[in-house]
């Protein structure tokens, strides 16, 4: 009792300040890792017509938070009640590794790199899904832009 009241105070201390209680997967992919990759993702693709460069900085801004939200999650994910037995942890850690990769890329505003590091992620997201989701493939990433079925 006490050792498990202790695991989920380590829990609250290294989540994200929006983990809330109730959380599950699915709210969990939805509503923090999902947009977190999209903005990400932006950071790689061509930018909207019509772009100020006020509207591209604050791109490159969101998709940086996007990359430090990635490896907040991929944290939780890998702790109770969330983590799952074989490869489960190794994936949430491979996307906090693209992640982390991708922060100077976007630093540097280096759209073609980043480009590159999406694919990655997409990786990281579809080896998961594909394992742990069996059966929601059509709403969910599996196919990296890299890697065409
Ligand atoms: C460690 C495993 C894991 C990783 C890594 C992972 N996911 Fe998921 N994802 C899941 C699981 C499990 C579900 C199914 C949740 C459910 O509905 O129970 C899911 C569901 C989803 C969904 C559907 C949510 C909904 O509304 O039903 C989206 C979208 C999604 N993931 C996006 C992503 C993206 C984008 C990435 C990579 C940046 C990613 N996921 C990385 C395990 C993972």
């Amino acid at each position: 009792m006490h050792l498990r009241l202790a695991l989920t105070l380590v829990l609250i201390a290294i989540a994200p300040a929006a983990l809330a209680r109730g959380d599950t997967m699915q709210t969990i992919m939805a509503t923090h890792v999902n947009p977190a990759a999209l903005a990400f993702w932006a950071a790689g693709n061509d930018p909207p017509d019509g772009e100020t460069p006020a509207q591209a900085s604050l791109r490159w801004a969101a998709a940086l938070k996007g990359a430090e939200a990635m490896q907040a999650w991929g944290k939780v994910l890998q702790q109770p009640p969330f983590t799952r037995s074989g490869r489960w942890n190794d994936d949430a850690r491979l996307m906090i590794e693209v992640a982390r990769l991708g922060e100077p890329v976007i630093r540097a505003h280096d759209a073609a790199k980043a480009f590159e590091m999406g694919g990655r992620l997409y990786d990281a997201c579809n080896e998961c899904h594909k394992l742990y989701v069996p059966r929601r493939g059509a709403t969910i990433p599996r196919e990296s832009p890299l890697n065409p079925p």
